[in-house]
């Protein structure tokens, strides 16, 4: 099955089938959706290319393990695979996927079943890198979420939430407080410098162990930065020489406001500028 026209037709994974986006449907019954029983994984592509994809994978597997849902994530390569067939020449665009217990009655208890639901699509994608560019603006929330950020599932009303906040509010992206600390934004992990040193918060339960997170940590690494896995306060926060935010989608973004506070100089600041030119030459964009 391939794309023809300029109509952009997005082809969907339904558990083994592959249908166009309006017939793309689970039941009701699913336990993603009424439990949020379910691990996702967005995956960025570049040059037509899944980035880092093994590490999507061992995420998504010990997410799976952690709920006790008995899928294999490697199963899903060849899919991925496949779903690049739909989009031939693309050049940057974004993979969805989504694994659920699967279907059951509904009861709290967690069913063994034989067949989860696996939902998974590609599309192209322009980020605006806007944000990269000229940095953005944020406020903070307390973050009420759960014990198991580092979990991929899909309960993201809270994260949903807090970023609706922000953009009433006329900023860009919330980042989680917790107690004193801060924890991560609303789709991201959370860096600053100070001093010429990395600090970003440890994985553990208050964070999702993020892929792009790893990736700036061992590229500061190679080039010398130091960095520290410690939790900060926001004090400690307002108080930064330079912020930037990591994900899958939002790369390496800096922040030059919290909560109407300049952060650093109010400019994007040279250990920011050196991780992203060292990130770009990583996805070889
Ligand atoms: C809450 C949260 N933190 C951090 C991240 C960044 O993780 P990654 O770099 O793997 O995209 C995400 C990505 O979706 C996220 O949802």
């Amino acid at each position: 099955m391939e794309q023809s026209g300029d109509e952009w037709q997005m082809i969907v994974y339904v558990n083994g089938k592959w249908v166009d986006e309006k017939e793309a449907t689970v039941s009701f019954l699913d336990r993603g959706f009424v439990f949020a029983d379910a691990i996702y994984e967005v995956l960025h592509i570049y040059n037509g290319n899944y980035f880092k994809l093994d590490l999507h994978i061992e995420r998504m597997q010990n997410g799976l393990d952690k709920l006790r849902i008995p899928f294999r994530a490697q199963d899903l390569i060849p899919v991925f695979e496949e779903l690049l067939t739909f989009t031939p020449g693309l050049e940057e665009g974004m993979l969805y996927v989504q694994v659920s217990r699967g279907t059951a009655p509904r009861a709290h208890g967690l069913p063994v079943l034989d067949e989860q639901s696996v939902v998974a699509y590609v599309k192209p994608l322009q980020p605006d890198r806007r944000i990269g560019e000229q940095g953005g603006h944020a406020i903070l929330v307390e973050d009420l979420r759960w014990q198991m950020c580092n979990v991929k599932t899909t309960g993201l009303l809270l994260n949903a939430m807090a970023k609706q906040e922000a953009l009433d509010r006329g900023a860009d992206d919330a980042f989680f407080v917790r107690g004193n600390v801060v924890t991560e934004a609303t789709s991201s992990n959370l860096f600053i410098v100070k001093n010429g040193e990395l600090l970003t918060h440890p994985n553990g339960p208050h964070v999702l162990p993020g892929i792009t997170r790893h990736v700036v940590i061992e590229l500061a690494t190679k080039l010398g930065i130091p960095v520290k896995e410690v939790m900060f306060s926001k004090d400690e926060l307002l108080a930064a020489d330079e912020l930037f935010i990591t994900g899958t989608i939002s790369e390496v973004s800096p922040f030059l406001e919290v909560e109407g506070q300049v952060i650093g100089s109010g400019q994007v600041g040279p250990i920011t500028r050196q991780l992203q030119a060292a990130f770009r030459q990583e996805t070889a964009l």
